[in-house]
C-alpha cells in the first residue's frame, strides 16, 4: 500500500509511519515541523516538510497514496481557548485540504484521528461510548467534531474516500514530545523529574483520566484499511485504566528516583473524569488488543526512553495568543515572558 501520513514527525503519527514502514508499505510522511521533529519520522519513509494548509494537489498525484493517514494538528486542547482561530484553521480548514487532495489523488480511505474531546463533559458516571453524544466543551473538540462531520459528509456526497475516525484518549510513550508545557501531562511530569523540580497539577490531582500507552493506539490506526469492519466507522481508541494525575506524579517520581514533589495550581475549566469503552476497538481489532500494555509497564518503557534521549528544546505556542482571558497564570507568566524576549 503507498500511505501518506500527516503529523509522521510528531507521536503517534510517527509510530503509525513505523509500523506501516516495517509492514513494507511505502509511505510518505507530511509535517511542517511545528511541533514534531524530523528525526521521529521513520528510515524508509519519504519525508516532505509542509503544512497541511499548503496546496497539496501536486504532492498527493505524484504519489498517489492508497490511503491517506491525517494526524497532523496543534493538539494542544487547554489552550485551544486562547488561540481559538489558529485552532480552527490548523485543525479543521487543514483536515478539509488534506481530504479534498486525497479525494483527487484517487485515495480509497482517509484514517483521521479526532479525540476523546470530541465528547466534551461526561453527562453521567458511564465511560463515553461511541453512541455518547457528543457536546464539546472546548475548541480542540469542537474542531474535531467538525472534522468528524466534514468526513462523513464527504463520504456521503462522492462515495469515497472510505473513513476511519479514532477517537484517541491520553495516549504516552517514546517520542512524545515531553518539552511541551501546554499538553502531555505523561511528558511534562517525567520532563519536571529529571530536572528535579516539582511537577505542576492544576487542582488537587483528582482528575482522573486512563493513559493509553502507545503501541495498541499505533497498530490499530495503521490497520485500519485491513479490517473490513473499521469501514466508515467511528471508533474510541485507548485503555480502560482510571488514574488520578496525582497518582501519576506519584508514581514517574517513584520511577525517576525523585522525592514527590508537587506545585499545586489553581484549577482550570477541564473534563474532571474522562473515560471511554473500547468494545468496539475490541471487536474491529482483536489481535491489536489481545495485549494491552499496562500503564506501569508503559511508564517504565517511556521513562527508559526519556533518559535515553536528550530533552528538546521547550516547544512553544505556533501561534499569538488571541483572547488572554482566563489563561492560566502560570501560561500567562511563560508567554509574556516570550514576547519580551522577542
Ligand atoms: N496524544 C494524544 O493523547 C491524542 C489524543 C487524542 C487525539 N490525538 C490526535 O492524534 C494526532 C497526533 O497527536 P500527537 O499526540 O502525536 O501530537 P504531536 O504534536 O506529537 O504530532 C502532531 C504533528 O503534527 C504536526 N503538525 C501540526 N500542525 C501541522 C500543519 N499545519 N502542517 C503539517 N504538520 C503539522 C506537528 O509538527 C507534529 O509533528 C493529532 O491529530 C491529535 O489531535 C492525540
Amino acid at each position: 500500500m503507498r500511505a501518506i501520513v500527516t503529523g509522521a514527525a510528531g507521536f503517534i503519527g510517527s509510530h503509525v509511519a513505523e509500523r506501516l514502514v516495517s509492514e513494507g508499505h511505502e509511505v510518505l510522511a507530511l509535517d511542517d515541523l511545528s511541533g514534531g521533529f524530523e528525526s521521529n519520522v521513520p528510515d524508509g519513509a519519504k519525508f516532505h516538510r509542509g503544512s497541511v494548509l499548503d496546496p497539496l494537489d501536486d504532492l498527493f498525484r505524484r504519489f498517489r497514496p492508497e490511503t491517506v493517514y491525517h494526524l497532523a494538528a496543534y493538539a494542544a486542547e487547554g489552550l485551544s481557548h486562547h488561540i481559538p482561530v489558529f485552532n480552527f484553521t490548523n485543525n479543521a480548514v487543514g483536515t478539509a485540504n488534506v481530504l479534498a487532495a486525497a479525494y483527487r489523488a484517487g485515495a480509497g480511505h482517509f484514517v483521521f484521528t479526532s479525540s476523546i474531546a470530541a465528547y466534551g463533559h461526561p453527562h453521567s458516571d458511564e465511560p463515553f461510548d461511541e453512541a455518547t453524544p457528543c457536546v464539546p466543551c472546548d475548541p480542540y473538540g469542537a474542531a474535531k467534531l467538525a472534522c468528524e462531520h466534514h468526513v462523513r459528509a464527504v463520504h456521503a456526497y462522492y462515495g469515497r474516500p472510505a473513513f476511519t475516525i479514532f477517537r484517541p484518549h491520553n495516549v504516552f510513550g517514546p517520542r512524545q514530545n515531553i518539552a511541551d508545557p501546554y499538553r502531555n501531562v505523561v511528558g511534562i511530569f517525567m520532563a519536571r523529574a529529571l530536572a528535579g523540580k516539582p511537577m505542576p497539577i492544576f487542582g488537587d490531582g483528582r482528575q482522573t483520566r486512563s493513559f493509553s500507552y502507545i503501541d495498541v493506539v499505533a497498530s490499530c490506526i495503521a490497520h485500519a484499511p485491513m479490517a473490513p469492519a473499521a469501514r466508515n466507522a467511528t471508533i474510541n481508541l485507548g485503555g480502560d485504566e482510571p488514574m488520578s494525575v496525582l497518582e501519576l506524579a506519584n508514581r514517574i517520581a517513584e520511577i525517576f528516583g525523585v522525592p514527590r514533589a508537587v506545585d499545586f495550581l489553581p484549577p482550570r475549566k477541564e473534563v474532571l473524569h474522562a473515560h471511554c469503552r473500547h468494545d468496539l476497538a475490541r471487536s474491529v481489532f482483536p489481535a491489536e488488543y489481545e495485549r494491552v500494555t499496562p500503564i506501569a509497564e508503559g511508564l517504565l518503557r517511556m521513562a527508559d526512553y526519556v533518559r535515553a534521549n536528550a530533552v528538546p528544546a521547550p516547544t512553544e505556542c505556533p501561534a499569538p495568543i488571541e483572547i488572554a482571558d482566563n489563561l492560566p497564570p502560570s501560561w500567562a507568566d511563560r508567554l509574556a515572558a516570550r514576547s519580551t524576549a522577542a
